[in-house]
């Protein structure tokens, strides 16, 4: 079933399309890689997703209902998480608080509740405590929950976002170069989180330079040059298109990317 249609989606700054009439689909349950070279529009697709800008023109459902316009919070609500590019945590803050913030969307307490810290908030504290611990689990950052952030060493700062991420409990998941700055063994690990996350049924749709990684763990990507989309296909169909070829990976990565 499809879980996302973005339709003609074009966006300009100033002139320039940083985005030009692409048609997206996001199939429920697949992990969907977004590559092309830099500035070639994939952060920006992440950002028409997420609701951090309306495009000049398109469309994009999301579980069958129309998003374009909608806050980011409430696309957030509504099953839709991403990771940043450039890692955003609240770095003088705990990392298990960094998880709790993420489940803000899906907690209840009001004002008054907090203030006069009723049974029923101590309640839904406890379970949004343990929920951030099971997280933290998850990602393999549970013994690390009460340092600060920032002490974190980059690939787990990573991790954090990721967990940060899927505290609001998503059902597609847009992670924007997770990778990026990873060494090998981090790499590796985080290849194993995102195929668990996708047993676990979180639809992924990652934005990844790493070819190995994308090779290796996509069902599915999708290829963009200058805001155009130039080619979608199963990795193996993508490895062989000439135009790709060309225009993103070079002569000199054919064998790289052939070999992967
Ligand atoms: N807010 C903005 N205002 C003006 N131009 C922008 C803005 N955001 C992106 N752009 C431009 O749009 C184009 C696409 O940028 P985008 O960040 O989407 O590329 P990208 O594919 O994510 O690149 P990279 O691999 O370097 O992250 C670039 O030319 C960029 O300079
Ligand atoms: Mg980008």
């Amino acid at each position: 079933m499809t879980l996302l249609e973005g339709k003609n989606l074009t966006m300009i700054f100033g002139g320039l399309a940083a985005l030009d009439s692409v048609d997206i689909t996001i199939e429920e349950g697949e992990i969907l890689s977004l590559i092309g070279p830099n500035g070639a529009g994939k952060t920006t697709l992440f950002n028409l997703i997420t609701g951090v800008y309306s495009p000049t023109r398109g469309s994009i459902c999301f579980k069958q209902k129309e998003i374009i316009n909608m806050k980011p919070y409430d696309i957030t609500k509504m099953g839709i998480a991403r990771t940043f590019q450039n890692i955003r945590l609240f770095g003088e803050m705990s990392v298990l608080d960094n998880v709790i913030i993420g489940q803000h969307c899906r907690t209840r307490t009001g004002v008054v509740g907090a203030i006069l810290r009723t049974s029923a908030v101590k309640k839904e504290e406890k379970k949004v405590h343990d929920r951030a611990m099971e997280i933290l689990n998850f990602v393999g950052l549970d013994n690390e929950a009460a340092e600060k952030a920032k002490n974190l060493p980059y690939g787990k700062q990573r991790r954090l976002e990721l967990a940060r991420a899927l505290a609001t409990e998503p059902d597609l998941m847009l992670l924007d170069e997770p990778a990026a700055g990873m060494n090998p063994q981090e790499t590796n690990e985080l290849i194993e989180l995102i195929g668990k996350l996708n047993d676990m049924g979180k639809t992924v749709l990652l934005i990844e330079h790493d070819m190995k990684l994308v090779m290796g763990i996509s069902q599915r990507i999708m290829v963009l040059d200058y805001g155009k989309k130039i080619a979608d296909g199963p990795p193996e169909k993508i490895r062989n298109d000439e135009k790709v070829i060309k225009a993103y990976l070079g002569d000199r990565t054919r064998k790289e990317v052939q070999a992967c």
